[in-house]
């Protein structure tokens, strides 16, 4: 133990480390992978610096978490549809009170008086501001300021791994600040914004949907036509045969969540739904405010409403008058909002799971700036609706396994409280956003040869959602292709999650019967790693209004809320007969019972990374999934299941 390299690091140390490395030998907790090119260390930290240490607790039965869900997901289940309250998840995960015992004496060992160290409320972390050199003693680490080459914040983070004594680890899932980009230094200031770390990709204004226009050439009575070269929402009602009146809208719910500084403009609303869809002009999402989330239209910037104005003109339009949509609105003007930001307002268990959020990919409130928001940071409250449509992807990359597993183990949680949970599969093929791939040494550039996946359409608890388009000159009646419009179909196997069992025996025909054409080591050719996306629907040319003009936008973007919109219909549909939600969808689409379902989408490809991707064939593929829907045949099979 004591001739290894580490306990050269720590002899160089304060005295801290000693007394734990007597009760056993430190081990890696957490390392690595890669490290965007976009980061550099640029100095050693401070000694002096204090840092908020937060120490995560492992959950209780979270080893459980995959086959809770299954028993609740599966149609062949005997609980299908018996999902948990929100009660029964929190006590079933908790921390033990023999986690929190081993982790507190070794931090008491070493030297941290007991009164500097607090306990959350709900048991799952331990906290405690230390110096830096007291963490790094602690931690067997160094910490670094580090610079973004994309914005203007310096962060303090590990380089390389964290250690903690082997008894300790076992107990423990995270610690933050450590090698997430957690602790902000201060910020630069500078006029070019591009989004931070932890921030969803489309905030970037390149990841949003792909949009060309504004276009002169609307004609709205001959759509149906004209679908091949602009999606309305007659064209998404005819591809999927989606005529549906809510007869349970007062039990349902549909949520789309959008992240600040995008927003909504009122006014593009009622444009577009003049023409679309008359009976909704004057109809406004329910906002629910997250972290001081609000719609600001005082950007003059398109860029700021493509998102927000795609997602709600096409899941309003579909779902129709009779049916509210809630918009969650995520974080304020100033640090924005994330994900854990957005999963913390749902489920208040979530704020302190695992340690909770990391402090940096996420933003942590009250915000001292002029116009920040001045709440706490919501724990809990939001109303948790049935269906939730994010068309924000990172790239896998962006974040630590740790961090997105942390996030991946929420969703399944929504999934056992009856939650649908889709994402984007992202617009880059086999690349990442920015066409950026992975190097061999796992990092982010472009022009890398491996393909990068994106998250969190990888995570298994998720319904990933690729695009699909109708090919140029056809019909809206002739079988969609995999969507190549300058976007492609996010898709392909994750490099961080192992492949469920729901999905084992579609992706391995795949693999058998069409063996991707690629070295073994461009691709997750394991044949063990999640597989996604799931199901697609047409990414291809939809008209939106922006600030009161037309434009065509492409992406997975559209598929999602356009999907969210068909699946609450089934919701209603199974509501209005007292049934339950669909919830988590996966084991139900991969099943036997839903075999024939889907349009299953045979053409197409989705290039990237100097390939071209995948190919679409029968069956399940890495770029339309299972294929898209049709709303009469799901309909009818979902009110089949108990
Ligand atoms: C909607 O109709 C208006 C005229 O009523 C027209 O100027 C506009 O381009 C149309 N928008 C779409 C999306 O078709
Ligand atoms: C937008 O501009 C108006 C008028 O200048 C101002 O009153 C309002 O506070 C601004 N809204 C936001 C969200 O900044
Ligand atoms: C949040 O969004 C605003 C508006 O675009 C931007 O100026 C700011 O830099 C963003 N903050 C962070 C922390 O990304
Ligand atoms: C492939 O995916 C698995 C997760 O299923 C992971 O353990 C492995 O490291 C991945 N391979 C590469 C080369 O990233
Ligand atoms: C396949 O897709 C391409 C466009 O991407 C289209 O030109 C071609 O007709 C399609 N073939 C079939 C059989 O659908």
């Amino acid at each position: 133990m004591v001739l290894t390299r580490l306990f050269l690091i720590l002899a160089k140390g304060l005295s801290l480390a000693a007394a734990s490395l007597s009760l056993s030998s430190y081990v890696v907790h957490e390392s690595r992978r890669s490290i965007s090119t976009r980061w550099t260390p640029v100095r050693r930290a401070e000694h002096g610096v204090l840092l908020p240490l937060r120490i995560g607790l492992k959950q209780e039965n979270l080893h459980s978490l995959e086959e809770y869900l299954l028993d609740v997901s599966h149609p062949n289940s005997p609980n299908y549809g018996k999902h948990w309250a929100s009660t029964k998840v929190a006590e079933t995960f908790r921390p033990s009170s023999v986690a929190l015992g081993i982790v507190r004496a070794w931090l008491v060992d070493s030297g941290l008086e007991s009164s500097r160290i607090e306990l959350s409320s709900t048991g799952g972390w331990l906290h405690a501001t230390v110096s830096v050199s007291e963490a790094e003693s602690l931690l067997a680490t160094e910490y670094y300021v580090y610079q973004s080459s994309e914005e203007d914040v310096e962060y303090l983070a590990c380089k390389g791994a964290y250690h903690l004594p082997e008894h300790v680890s076992k107990h423990v899932d995270i610690v933050t600040p450590t090698l997430h980009f957690d602790a902000k230094m201060k910020r630069r200031t500078s006029p070019e914004f591009v989004g931070r770390g932890g921030q969803p990709g489309t905030s970037s204004r390149s990841h949003g949907p792909k949009v060309v226009g504004p276009i002169e050439d609307v004609s709205v009575s001959t759509e149906l036509e004209d679908c091949n070269n602009q999606i309305t929402l007659p064209c998404l009602r005819a591809l999927y045969k989606f005529e549906y009146a809510p007869i349970a809208s007062d039990k349902n719910s549909l949520g789309i969540a959008e992240y600040t500084p995008q927003a909504y403009i009122p006014s593009d609303l009622d444009q577009f739904f003049q023409n679309y869809s008359k009976s909704l002009v004057g109809e406004r999402p329910v906002m629910v405010s997250i972290d001081g989330g609000t719609i600001n239209n005082n950007e003059t910037d398109k860029a700021f409403f493509e998102e927000s104005n795609l997602d709600l003109q096409y899941s309003m339009g579909l779902v129709g008058k009779g049916q509210p949509v809630t918009l969650y609105q995520v974080g304020d003007l100033i640090i924005n909002g994330t994900f854990n930001n957005f999963l913390d307002a749902l489920d208040g268990s979530y704020c302190t799971f695992e340690g909770g959020d990391n402090r940096a990919f996420d933003s942590t409130y009250p915000d001292p700036a002029p116009g920040g928001f001045k709440g706490p940071t919501q724990c809990g409250g939001a109303p948790l609706p049935y269906i939730i449509s994010t068309s924000y992807v990172h790239d896998e990359t962006d974040l630590t396994p740790a961090y997105m597993q942390r996030q991946c183990a929420e969703y399944a949680k929504l999934g056992l409280m009856g939650v649908t949970v889709l994402y984007a599969s992202g617009d880059g093929g086999v690349a990442g956003n920015d066409g950026r791939c992975l190097t061999d040494d796992g990092q982010a550039a472009e022009g890398a040869p491996r393909f990068m996946p994106g998250f969190p359409a990888e995570c298994p608890y998720v319904t990933g959602v690729g695009a699909t388009q109708v090919n140029p000159g056809a019909k809206v009646t002739d079988p969609e292709s995999a969507c190549e419009q300058g976007i492609f179909s996010g898709g392909g196997w994750s490099n961080v999650f192992a492949m469920p069992d729901y999905q084992k025996e579609a992706v391995q025909t795949y693999l058998e019967k069409y063996p991707p054409p690629y070295p073994a080591d461009i691709w997750n050719s394991t044949g063990q790693s999640r597989a996604f996306p799931d199901i697609a629907v047409n990414g291809a040319n939809y008209l939106i209004v922006v600030q009161g003009k037309v434009f065509r936008v492409s992406g997975t973007s559209a598929s999602s809320p356009v999907l969210a919109a068909i699946l609450s219909a089934v919701n209603d549909a199974r509501l209005a007969v007292g049934k339950s939600p669909i919830g988590f969808i996966n084991p139900t689409i991969y099943s036997a019972a839903f075999e024939g379902v889907l349009n299953d989408i045979t053409n197409g490809s989705n290039p990237g990374c100097g390939t071209n991707g995948f190919a679409a064939q029968p069956g399940w593929d890495p770029v339309t999934g299972l294929g898209t829907p049709n709303f009469p045949k799901m309909l009818s099979r979902w009110l089949e299941l108990p």
